[in-house]
């Protein structure tokens, strides 16, 4: 076994092993807007469920190493109180991957990646249409892990409306083959979630 002090390493080390580590990571698309309106959307893959009562989610955009530490995600959360989670399904793995690109504030990341703006129904930022859920949030705390490059900032929100495809529920169990959710690797690499087995549970 190799034993690694994190305290000797560089940041991009530490990070190469954290997400070749922790895999699957699930894939939020996270919609937001600024306070003029304007809409953004961007992959986050340091992201899962924290509690269902009330439901809860949290996902991290870290602090960039130059120009405006703030990923764009993370200052409209921060000014306007709301994001929208899409659910990532193979189908729409490309598009997501394309919002990824860094671009400035005002470029429309819908139109860069050829999604639909659907309007939400609590919040203000939009979901994505084209994905097969939507899960509506208000800001419940912002926690920053540290303040240099690569630090983590936990956003923690609440879910106060779900929007799943009617063909992928069934009383409120979600068909994993249907919704055919992709996840993240390390680098370019992303997973599928079609290998299923089951196990269960002890007593
Ligand atoms: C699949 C995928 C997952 C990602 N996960 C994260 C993440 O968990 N945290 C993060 O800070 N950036 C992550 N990124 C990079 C951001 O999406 C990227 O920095 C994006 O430009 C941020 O957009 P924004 O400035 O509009 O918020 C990920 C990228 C991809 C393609």
């Amino acid at each position: 076994m190799l034993s690694i002090n994190p305290a000797d390493h560089k940041v991009s080390e530490i990070y190469k092993l954290m997400t070749g580590l922790i895999v699957p990571r699930p894939v939020a698309l996270v919609s937001t807007v600024d306070p003029d309106g304007i809409a953004n959307v961007a992959p986050f893959s340091f992201f899962c469920g924290v509690g269902s009562n009330p439901p809860t989610v949290l996902f991290c955009p870290v602090l960039r190493s130059s120009g405006d530490q703030r990923k764009d995600t993370l200052r409209n959360v921060e000014q306007t109180g709301e994001f929208v989670i899409n659910i990532v399904s193979d189908s729409i793995a490309a598009a997501t991957n394309a919002t990824a690109a860094e671009v400035s504030p005002e470029v429309d990341e819908f139109e860069l990646a050829g999604l639909t703006p659907l309007a939400s129904q609590i919040v203000r930022p939009p979901r994505v249409a084209e994905s097969p859920a939507h899960l509506e949030c208000k800001l419940l705390q912002i926690v920053f892990t540290g303040q240099n490059p690569g630090a983590g900032v936990v956003v923690i929100g609440e879910i106060v409306r779900f929007h799943v495809q009617a063909d992928l529920e069934d009383n409120f169990r979600i068909d994993p083959l249907k919704l055919d959710a992709v996840g993240r690797m390390a680098g370019n690499t992303w997973v599928h979630t079609r290998g299923l087995f089951d196990l269960t549970r002890p007593k």
